[in-house]
């Protein structure tokens, strides 16, 4: 696939169908995401994929802890501080006011997609050691865009979200993932349920000049 179509198709997918995925195609799009740059090629990131029971088993249980109303407790929130500055704020403000006009106020769809894991047939949780610098969650970041763009190149739509790694208790109860590991990332594969109105919403971006300087001499 030419370069801008990848780039345009990768887009948050909300809604998936029940089809299957190949694991010799997630095997394909992880050796690629293994291409990613590291600092001193430290590659610290694990992979963990979740694929048939395994999902289902994980689903049934954030939906039981959600319907608790017991709160998100996310490994990275443990071990980074999250306090946002303006200019973030403001660009999440913008994202959920579009998207709760795009959705003329139905909300619920968005909320229930969270709730449900995308009905993802495919979760992926990404790890780094807990013993890590900043370094290693960029890293993890482009190993992350890399899968993500692989992913599309092969068919596939993505859907990466904290809402699939709110609960890492639950996820390690179903993964085989050490304990000083931080589930840093989920991200969801699949195929896209073209019926779902959430899945037509398309996100726009600041202008360029927003968060480019050049200095020329
Ligand atoms: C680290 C990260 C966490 C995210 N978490 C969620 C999430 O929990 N729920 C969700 O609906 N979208 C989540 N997203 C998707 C973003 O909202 C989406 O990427 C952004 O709005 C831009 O839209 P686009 O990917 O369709 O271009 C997340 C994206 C990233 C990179």
């Amino acid at each position: 696939m030419d370069f801008k179509e990848v780039l345009d198709k990768e887009r948050a997918t909300r809604k998936f169908t029940d089809q299957r995925v190949s694991e010799k195609v997630i095997r394909e799009i992880l050796t690629d995401a293994q291409r990613s740059p590291s600092l001193l090629n430290s590659q610290p990131w694990r992979v963990y994929v979740a694929m048939g029971k395994a999902v289902k088993n994980i689903r049934a249980d954030f939906k039981e802890l959600i319907e608790k109303g017991e709160q998100p407790r996310e490994d990275f929130a443990a071990l980074m501080k999250v306090e946002w500055d303006t200019f973030p704020s403001q660009n999440m403000s913008t994202m959920s006011d579009t998207l709760n006009y795009f959705l003329r106020g139905e909300m619920t769809q968005f909320d229930e997609a969270q709730v449900n894991l995308f009905n993802a047939p495919v979760l992926v949780f990404l790890t780094i050691p807990k013993k890590s610098p900043a370094w290693s969650v960029y890293d993890l970041g482009t190993f992350s865009q890399t899968l993500m763009l692989s992913a599309v190149d092969h068919g596939l739509c993505t859907m990466p979200a904290h809402a699939i790694v709110k609960f890492p208790d639950v996820i390690r109860k179903y993964m085989d993932i050490p304990d000083d590991e931080a589930i840093g990332m989920g991200i969801g594969l699949g195929y896209k349920d073209k019926r779902a109105s959430i899945n037509g919403y398309r996100s726009k971006r600041v202008p360029l000049d927003k968060i480019v300087k050049f200095a020329k001499e």
